[in-house]
């Protein structure tokens, strides 16, 4: 793929360039998006002549509006917005008298319409609720310069990741050959104490960023801690994180200028780093193909009626009962995690998928490290299942579990993993759970029981949830009409009946918790996100599990949880309710989008356990241990666990 570097892709379509501008007798007539074709890196400035390319339409403008402003009549946290309870309060936004300010303004480009409506959303920081235009939002600003906080020598700071040079080793060829082309020199700069950012201390612009790019969580801690590198477990390998500095979707930035001291340098000096963008969308010659492959809505834009069969034979099956949520997932999150910094203990279940585990030096701690809640759902029970039994047999009287970076996935994976780990007496643990009732809410409800359509078909579909008695809800009970009218921030809300979810487990749960409770405890660096925080926030509210998380800025607290809405729908998701429904030719219906991209949602609330007036969203749960980052456990699991047990244990 020699293709990838720029400056080759370049070379590659300007033969091209003569070609076709011979036929014009023009030279300076070049289309924007030829240039930056072939490659998966560009400059940003060459990115940018591209996508802003794109006159501004107000067809599309009109189209794209109508249909979010239709998703968030069904947004379970619109009304908390207007005043966000402490410490969440800088989320607070007036949605709708945002949504008619980007209706009405006036923009140069397709661009910024949508980078200002995608930054209007991304900072509602719910990383459950985005607006993401596959013509824009596929493009992802690197730095070859990730950023850690460090404590070293008892002060703690803001360092260029000391990994660097191994970690950017990892991303494909193309990225650092650019750097090599523009003779720019970052290897040297792995590990420097930074001592400014854009002119300002780094902290606070590492606050910045966490306000202005990160999105995705409430707690201004936790997306303090998205900004920075870190390890993850990534489907089934360790992986790092650029973090939100270094990493930018959707991005018009050129470059960030850091005041630094290199390692063995003792002299200040300042250093202006670019960031290479990288495209993760599909292959284009030209802006009329990079238009109709990226940005044009396509066969998989909408929803379908799934009461075509036809149609449900091109839609992935829906798994009954597993309702995914999760986090958006940026395409470079995936790169690998240097081989020094993975763990050297011999994993104790080598078949785990989305999970590893071993036992520590101590020969009695366990360590299960829960990647994410987003796999084979059987597979899953079966991994977590013999992880611990197997930590059992190997003489672990306790177990540390690690979500760290854990993007969620189905929540009813998160309510197994507390069944097994409370034993089968344990009850229903929690959490009541509501949607809202708007009015063309109410009508799906109706006309699914009408037509008496089957769970598979729609999540609107009564008899897949449960009273709070945990009954099973009859298939003709309407729990949307009459809705219960709850204020918020003095909006009324009307809002379905309170119901539980009911998930059945594919493995048998233990009578009794395979591990003393009191012996169970959390680590994470409070980006633990949907199905993580709800296991957590399980974990804590009815266990009084401990709970430590790493990093986030000295003095600022971190929460535990991020993103702890509950089940979230694609606009696809929410599209096809409407359609399956019979709806679509409602005036209250969404259009189809015209372009390609989502809109999702938080589509229900979970409330908490110790206050079941407050969604857990909004209540503040903070870990009982903080400890930052050092040398030693920065982007190392293995140190991290090994630290933590001896705090936790003893
Ligand atoms: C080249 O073509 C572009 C686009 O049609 C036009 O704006 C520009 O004036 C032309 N330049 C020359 C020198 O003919
Ligand atoms: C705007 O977009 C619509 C829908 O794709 C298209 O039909 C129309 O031609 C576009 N308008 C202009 C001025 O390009
Ligand atoms: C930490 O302290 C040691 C011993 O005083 C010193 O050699 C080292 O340079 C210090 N490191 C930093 C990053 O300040
Ligand atoms: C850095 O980006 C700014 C725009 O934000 C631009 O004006 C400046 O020329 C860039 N500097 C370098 C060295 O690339
Ligand atoms: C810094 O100095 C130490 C001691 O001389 C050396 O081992 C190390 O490789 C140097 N690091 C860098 C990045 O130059
Ligand atoms: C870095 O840039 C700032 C602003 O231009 C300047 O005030 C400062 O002296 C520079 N520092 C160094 C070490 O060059
Ligand atoms: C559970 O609650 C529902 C709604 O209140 C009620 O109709 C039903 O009879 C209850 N079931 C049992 C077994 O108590
Ligand atoms: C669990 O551990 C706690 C604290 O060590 C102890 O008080 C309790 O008796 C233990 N419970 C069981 C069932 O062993
Ligand atoms: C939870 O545990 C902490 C110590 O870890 C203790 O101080 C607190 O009282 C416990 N809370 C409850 C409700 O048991």
């Amino acid at each position: 793929m020699h293709s990838m570097l720029f400056t080759s892709a370049a070379l590659a379509v300007l033969p091209m360039f003569f070609l076709s501008s011979a036929a014009h007798s023009n030279h300076s007539y070049a289309d924007p998006c030829s240039a930056i074709a072939g490659g998966i890196f560009a400059a940003p400035v060459d990115m940018l002549a591209c996508l802003r390319s794109f006159p501004f339409n107000e067809t599309l403008r009109q189209n794209v509006m109508q249909t979010v402003s239709g998703v968030f009549d069904f947004y379970t946290f619109e009304d908390f917005y207007l005043d966000s309870p402490p410490p969440f309060q800088e989320s607070t936004t007036d949605i709708r008298a945002e949504l008619t300010r980007i209706t009405a303004q006036q923009y140069d480009t397709d661009y910024d319409f949508n980078l200002d409506l995608y930054n209007f959303v991304n900072r509602l920081n719910d990383g459950h609720t985005q607006w993401t235009p596959n013509c824009y939002a596929t493009w992802e600003n690197l730095l070859p310069t990730p950023v850690v906080s460090l404590e070293v020598n008892g002060t703690q700071g803001v360092y260029i990741a000391p990994d660097s040079v191994g970690f950017i080793d990892l991303v494909p060829p193309g990225f650092t050959s650019f750097y090599e082309s523009i003779h720019f020199d970052w290897q040297r700069l792995a590990g420097a104490k930074v001592l400014q950012i854009e002119g300002m201390d780094p902290y606070d612009y590492v606050d910045l960023i966490a306000d202005t790019v990160s999105g995705n969580f409430l707690d201004h801690g936790v997306r303090v801690n998205s900004v920075f590198s870190g390890y993850r477990l990534s489907g089934d390998s360790f992986s790092q994180r650029f973090g939100d500095l270094a990493g930018r979707l959707f991005s018009p930035d050129l470059n960030v200028t850091f005041t630094l001291i290199p390692v063995n340098c003792s002299r200040p000096e300042n250093v202006t780093v670019p960031f290479l963008a990288t495209f993760m969308g599909n292959s284009f010659t030209d802006s009329e193909s990079y238009w109709t492959n990226n940005c044009a809505a396509n066969s998989g834009t909408n929803g379908v009626d799934k009461r075509v069969s036809s149609n449900l034979l091109s839609q992935a099956t829906r798994r009954t009962r597993l309702q995914p949520v999760g986090a958006a997932r940026k395409p470079a999150d995936g790169i690998g995690l240097p081989a020094p910094f993975q763990p050297t203990l011999p994993p104790t279940v080598v078949s785990a998928d989305v999970m590893r585990s071993y036992l520590l030096p101590d020969g009695q701690t366990g360590v299960l490290f829960v990647g994410s809640f987003d796999d084979d759902i059987d597979q899953f029970q079966i991994d977590a299942s013999t992880a611990i039994t197997t930590l059992k047999a190997a003489g672990a009287t306790r177990l540390l579990i690690d979500l760290t970076n854990n993007l969620g996935g189905f929540i009813c994976l998160g309510f197994f993993l507390h069944q097994y780990l409370a034993g089968s007496s344990f009850g229903y643990p929690g959490f009541d759970s509501a949607i809202r009732a708007n009015p063309l809410a109410q009508k799906i409800v109706a006309a699914d029981i009408a037509q008496d359509l089957s769970e598979d078909l729609s999540f609107y579909v009564p008899d897949q949830y449960a009273f709070l008695n945990n009954t099973i809800l009859p298939a003709d009970f309407d729990y949307v009409s009459p809705a219960v009218t709850v204020t918020i921030n003095g909006q009324p809300d009307p809002t379905s009946r309170r119901f539980h979810d009911v998930c059945s487990f594919s493995v048998p749960i233990p009578d009794y918790p395979p591990f003393n409770l009191s012996n169970v405890a959390i680590v994470n660096n409070g980006n633990c996100a949907s199905t993580c925080a709800m296991f957590s926030t399980l974990m804590n509210e009815r266990h009084n599990t401990t709970i430590a998380v790493f990093g986030g800025k000295p003095g600022e607290n971190v929460e535990f949880k991020g993103m702890a809405g509950n089940q979230v729908l694609e606009w696809t998701d929410l599209d096809s309710e409407i359609k399956t429904a019979g709806l679509k030719d409602d005036p209250l219906a969404p259009p189809d989008l015209l372009v390609s991209a989502n809109m999702r949602h938080n589509w229900r609330t979970a409330y908490s356990y110790l206050d079941e007036s407050e969604p857990i969203a909004y209540v503040s749960e903070l870990p009982k241990l903080r400890f930052p980052y050092t040398l030693d456990t920065y982007n190392n699991p293995q140190n991290v666990w090994i630290f933590t047990a001896q705090q936790i244990f003893g």
